[in-house]
């Protein structure tokens, strides 16, 4: 049986001080109102982790960064360790979001190296994946995700059993174009049955689009635990509605 569901806004290159303290308030009054039984994290820039930390202290909703070193420490200019996270109270480590795979260039195997180097100290990785419009059109889907996730499952099965993955066609991603519920059980259906035995239960989130008025039938489906949020996360109404649907 698989948990609660499991609603994740990221933030992405959003924000200010004032901005986060104002969105985080109304986010968390509206949980409250709204009796959320979901399990509600965000992920913000780096420089407001503490920041959110602060805000989020002894409430319910838990924090996490947009990414993370594959390195343990020493000589890596910009980049920020699991470790350096998990002691400030990280839950969570967004990796291999497509905007990092395209615009960085971030191989298969990077990914999976930081889903590692996250778990090891203890912080759950998000591991996404999802194909571009041109992939899906030429019928590449599967191969495309099976490709993702190879070095991830090559890690071992404990690895996989301590990760989220999720599934975010390019495509639908900031687009208003979201994958019909269909659409995006047939991948969520495709990854599942890739998983190995001891991992089967891990989350499997949605993201690309999901609003408060198609999240209630997104999540519906046999195989999509919750969501992966961009957007509608920087809105506090919006992302309560979607972690209450
Ligand atoms: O990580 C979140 C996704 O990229 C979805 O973004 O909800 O703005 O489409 P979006």
């Amino acid at each position: 049986t698989r948990a609660n569901k499991l609603v994740i806004g990221n933030w992405k290159m959003n924000g200010s001080m004032e901005s986060n303290h104002a969105l985080l308030d109304g986010v968390l009054v509206g949980l409250e109102q709204a009796g959320c039984k979901a399990v509600v994290a965000v992920c913000s820039p780096f420089p407001y982790l503490a920041q959110v930390a602060g805000l989020l202290k002894g409430t319910a909703v838990s924090w996490g960064a947009q990414d993370v070193s594959a390195h343990g420490q020493g000589a890596y200019t910009g980049e920020v360790s699991a470790a350096m996270l998990s002691e400030f109270g990280c839950r969570w480590a967004i990796v291999g979001h497509s905007e990092r795979r395209a615009m960085h260039q971030e191989s298969a195997q990077l990914v999976a190296d930081k889903a590692e180097a996250a778990a090891t100290v203890g912080l759950t990785p998000v591991f996404c994946v999802g194909e571009t419009l041109a992939e899906r059109e030429a019928d590449r889907v599967q191969s495309v995700i099976a490709a993702q996730l190879a070095p991830l499952f090559a890690k071992g099965d404990d690895l996989v059993a301590r990760t989220v993955v999720a599934y975010e066609p390019v495509w639908a991603i900031g687009t208003g174009k979201t994958a019909s519920p269909e659409q995006a059980q047939q991948v969520h259906g495709f990854i599942r049955a890739q998983l190995p035995a001891s991992a089967k239960s891990i989350p499997l989130l949605y993201g690309g689009s999901v609003k408060p008025d198609n999240a209630a039938t997104l999540f519906a489906m046999d195989d999509i635990d919750g969501g992966l949020i961009g957007g509608a996360a920087l809105v506090a109404k919006d992302f309560v509605a979607i972690a209450a649907a």
